[in-house]
């Protein structure tokens, strides 16, 4: 069997790594032809040393010369342009790219493979949300497929193996709830960083982490699946389910709901986009249902969950409405990280700069930049002002 070359942006990440956990496991299977970091050139290094790619990108010039001094006796190539970033999107040899960089500084590479007909697996989501009106035309104009890598559109993508696209009566995008759903509002001003921090039942990057305890990152999964799927956001229906065994769900005209279940381990999702349209032999998230016992479900609390309320109106809106969203939200949540604003500041900043920002209904690639940098402003200076 042809070995499939791959391309893996933001290899350095908790979904890099894992990627690249399933690869080591199939020396068959995969060729890693790139991979890229922000600045963790030390392990871009290791990464290198064990997948010997032909190319490597460090986005931190700071961290350039380090890594080409530390592997100045091998022949890999070392690149540091953003240009040089996205030209790796597009490899002619690669079969995949996958995209798994923090934030919207993933979109102009998934732009990038999916103009050059690439199967492009996804675990950037923001990408989608920030330039979601460019993808459909595009990815029909020249015949490329998104892979989703996020386990709910993964379980999505899978039930809906089971009937028509017009048969579809909603899409049921399981929420674990965080580390907060039981938390009583009043006590949300309180939050500190490291209760944020420990997620219930999965174990990811920083950003994703603080996403998934304000629930914005089920609101960018919403606009996220409205785009991969082609679905208005009036027949994406969250379900809090804090066991997160069920991934999410399709519920179709006659009343079946199909699910995908398995314990929480992003390899799974991972492994079924990498060998698409194949499955193989493996036991990630593997799952004794008797032992797992009892699966559970509410609603979510808007009221509580500001950040879950904002972005189903913005997926509402569409146009650049998700992209002022993302960007206000990737401002908003470094701040709270770096400690310089509270929780609930998050979602006060996305609202400000929502209300603020002039959303473009039909938007080209230069509103869409134009409107994230433009609220990356906005969102700075608010931050700056709570500080
Ligand atoms: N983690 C999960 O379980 C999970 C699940 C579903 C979806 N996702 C999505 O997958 C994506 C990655 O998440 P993650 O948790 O793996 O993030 P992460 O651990 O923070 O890793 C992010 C990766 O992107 C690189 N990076 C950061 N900023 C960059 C920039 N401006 N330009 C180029 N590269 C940059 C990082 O390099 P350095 O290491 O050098 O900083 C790292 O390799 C996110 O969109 C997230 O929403 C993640």
């Amino acid at each position: 069997m042809k070995k499939k070359n791959i391309v893996l942006l933001g290899s350095t990440g908790s979904i890099g790594k894992s990627t690249l956990e399933v690869v080591a496991m199939h020396p068959d299977r995969f060729n890693v032809l790139a991979l890229s970091a922000y600045s963790n050139s030390q392990l871009l290094a290791e990464q290198y040393r064990k997948f010997q790619p032909d190319f490597l990108h460090i986005s931190d010039s700071n961290k350039f010369e380090e890594l080409k001094n530390e592997l100045s006796s091998s022949k890999v190539e070392i690149f540091t342009e953003e240009e040089e970033l996205i030209r790796l999107a597009a490899l002619s040899e690669a079969d995949i790219i996958i995209n798994a960089i923090v934030g919207s500084a993933g979109l102009l590479a998934s732009l990038e493979a999916v103009k050059n007909g690439k199967l492009l697996a996804l675990a950037n989501k923001e990408s989608l949300v920030t330039g979601g009106p460019l993808f459909p035309e595009l990815i029909k104009r020249h015949k490329s497929k998104i892979l989703p890598i996020d386990s709910e559109h993964s379980a999505i993508w899978q039930a809906l193996a089971s009937g028509k696209k017009t048969e579809i009566r909603r899409l049921l995008l399981t929420a674990s709830g965080g580390p907060f759903r039981e938390l009583p509002k009043e006590e949300f001003e309180k939050i500190t960083l490291k209760q944020a921090l420990n997620h219930p039942t999965w174990n990811m990057g920083n950003k994703i982490t603080i996403d998934s305890a304000t629930l914005a990152n089920k609101a960018l999964e919403i606009m996220e699946a409205v785009i991969l799927f082609d679905i208005p956001v009036e027949k994406i229906k969250v379900v809090v389910h804090p066991e997160s065994i069920i991934h999410s769900m399709v519920e179709y005209v006659d009343s079946s709901v199909i699910a995908q279940l398995s314990k929480p381990d992003m390899k799974l999702p991972i492994s079924y986009a990498l060998f698409w349209p194949d499955r193989v032999e493996s036991s990630y998230g593997a799952i004794d249902l008797a032992e797992t016992g009892k699966l559970t479900f509410e609603n979510p609390d808007l009221q509580k969950f500001k950040a879950l309320k904002l972005g189903l109106e913005a997926a509402g809106v569409g146009g650049t409405a998700p992209a002022i969203f993302n960007a206000a939200n990737e401002i908003a949540v470094d701040a709270f990280l770096n400690e310089a604003i509270s929780f609930t500041e998050i979602a006060d900043t996305i609202d400000s700069c929502l209300q603020k920002i002039v959303v473009v209904s039909r938007p080209s690639l230069d509103n869409i930049l134009e409107t994230d940098y433009k609220t990356r402003e906005l969102a700075e200076n608010l931050v700056g002002n709570l500080v």
